[in-house]
């Protein structure tokens, strides 16, 4: 295995959430170590998204604390909320594009925010990225409602890279896709990981990509982490939910 490094990026401690009466998470403790590429599964529902809601304050829990590199988030205020978030490059479920702007606009929105890039070069930046992708440069004057949802995600995946965040945050960047589409956001995740020395977590359903790319698995069951270990401890786990997964795979 990889040398990683002991330093941990991410401590969530005692972390419950509950909407109403109804309890998602209940007691969660995790630690993520720099440069580690985490992979979180678990059944619909099971709240595997909203935990990574909470790890980037979008969320706020009933109890606990999440802390990112020593600083809290949990009850931050959103000026410190703001700075924290700029460790990190997330893409949800849904892609969440921005619909009025075009594709090399969303690539490329938070990095001209801080950089000083010509209009050119922040196009030949996003170009780049997508080329890598797998996309095409045709798109990059389209609007995400011209695009196909596979092509979406990979869109908001560039748009997470692009300003080379410390963490990276994908939830479910594979589902939709065709394999070998998939099979390349499985390489790239693990070569930002590798490469450029990103953490990363990653929710995913596909048990080949977790193969590929995680250097650590954890399931999420009945509002707790019922099972953390590497991908390959999972060929011989007891555990009925994991067994269930590589059934499927
Ligand atoms: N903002 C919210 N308000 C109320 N309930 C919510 C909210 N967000 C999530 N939930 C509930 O929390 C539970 C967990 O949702 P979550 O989106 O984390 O599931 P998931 O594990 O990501 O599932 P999937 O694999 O389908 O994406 C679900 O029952 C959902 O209805
Ligand atoms: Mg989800």
């Amino acid at each position: 295995m990889k040398k990683k490094s002991k330093n941990k990026i991410i401590k969530v401690r005692n972390l419950t959430k509950s909407f109403d009466n109804n309890l998602i998470l209940n007691n969660i403790n995790l630690d993520l170590f720099e440069k580690e590429s985490l992979a979180i599964i678990g059944k619909s529902g099971s709240g595997k998204s909203v935990l990574l809601k909470c790890i980037i304050g979008l969320l706020t829990p009933n109890k606990g604390s999440i802390k990112i590199d020593g600083r809290e988030i949990v009850n931050s205020s959103s000026k410190d909320k703001e700075k924290i978030l700029l460790d990190f490059g997330v893409t949800f479920q849904n892609g969440a594009l921005f619909d009025s702007l075009s594709v090399w606009e969303n690539i490329v929105f938070r990095t001209i925010k801080f950089k000083k890039l010509s209009k050119n070069d922040a196009k030949n930046l996003a170009l780049s990225i997508i080329l890598n992708l797998g996309l095409d440069k045709n798109i990059l004057n389209l609007y995400p409602s011209e695009l196909s949802g596979g092509m979406q995600k990979r869109v908001a995946i560039a748009r997470a890279i692009c300003d080379k965040p410390k963490i990276l945050l994908f939830d479910e960047p594979t589902s939709g896709l065709d394999p070998i589409t998939g099979s390349i956001i499985d390489d790239l995740i693990k070569n930002t990981v590798s490469r450029l020395g990103v953490t990363a977590i990653t929710i995913t359903h596909d048990m080949s990509s977790v193969f590929k790319f995680a250097d650590r698995v954890i399931l999420i069951n009945n509002n707790q982490i019922e099972w953390v270990g590497e991908p390959k401890k999972m060929n011989n786990s007891k555990n009925q939910t994991i067994k269930n997964f590589l059934k499927n795979k």
